[in-house]
């Protein structure tokens, strides 16, 4: 029979922000295709209960806290990965925090800071931690970045920087780890998650929003999902320093 290229079997992947919503998503779907997953987020009791969920599934996954933004937690994630499977072949940046929905002259400079460390900054850092299992397994990185980072709306400037940044570093990171390591990212439209309730809460926003949405509606975090497993396998070996988009026809 012919093998499998979207299977993940034998493959290890760490997800940040993997507790919920999206993160949770591709944490959930890449254990489907057989990978071996590292659920993490912040909150220990968040990345239990996710773990445990896939577990519960049939799926294998460890479950380890930590905050993206912090150099020592996220060196802690790594050794932990490769103490318990001995390997790393897929990193997904999908931790990020809030969108700051405010004007610009709101937005505090300290506030800008922490966007740019936990979207931007902790994800190439991260990347560069695990750079060398990745190297060995010819592994792959996947961001998650956003629509926003294409075309940024009002009132979310930072953000929308920050998601810039991501991908400008994944095209950046893809040319340099080349061949060895494949580096894409993934920018979904409006997902209905906690982290954008304040938007798809808000009735005048989704009306606007969906009225320049082909597919006219928000997606749910297993809509954004499968193409995170699609880049995670062999399947997708020729691609690299791209930027898909998840968005519902948004970005026409
Ligand atoms: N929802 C949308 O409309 C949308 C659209 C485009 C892009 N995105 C992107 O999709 C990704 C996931 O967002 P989501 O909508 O799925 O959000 P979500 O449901 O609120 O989940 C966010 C996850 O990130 C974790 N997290 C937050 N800050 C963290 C930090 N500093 N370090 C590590 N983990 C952290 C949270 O858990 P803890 O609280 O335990 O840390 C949680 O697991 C983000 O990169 C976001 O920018 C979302």
């Amino acid at each position: 029979m012919t093998k499998n290229k979207f299977s993940l079997v034998g493959k290890v992947a760490i997800v940040t922000g993997a507790s919920r919503g999206i993160g949770r998503a591709i944490a959930t779907d890449l254990a489907a295709a057989g990978a071996r997953v590292v659920v993490s987020s912040r909150k220990q009791e968040g990345v239990d209960e996710a773990a445990a969920a896939i577990r519960a599934d049939g799926g294998e996954a460890l479950a380890v806290a930590c905050h993206v933004g912090k150099a020592e937690q996220r060196k802690a994630l790594v050794e932990r990965t490769l103490a318990t499977w001995g390997r790393i072949d897929v990193l997904v940046n999908n931790a990020a925090t809030n969108l700051a929905f405010s004007p610009a002259l709101q937005i505090e400079e300290s506030v800008f800071d922490k966007i740019m460390e936990v979207n931007a900054k902790g994800p190439f850092e991260l990347a560069k931690a695990c750079y060398e299992a990745l190297q060995q397994a010819k592994g792959s990185v996947i961001n998650i970045a956003s629509v926003e980072g294409v075309r940024p709306a009002r009132m979310m400037s930072a953000y929308a920087a920050s998601k810039a940044a991501l991908i400008s570093l994944t095209k950046s990171l893809a040319q340099e780890w080349s061949p060895d390591v494949r580096v894409n990212v993934i920018c979904p439209g409006l997902t209905r998650t906690k982290f954008a309730e304040p938007l798809w809460s808000n009735d005048d926003i989704v009306r606007e929003v969906v009225s320049r949405v082909p597919l006219q509606r928000i997606a749910e975090p297993e809509e954004i999902s499968g193409l995170a497993v699609f880049l995670a396998s062999d399947a997708a070996s020729y691609c690299t320093g791209t930027a898909f988009n998840v968005d519902g026809g948004y970005l026409i």
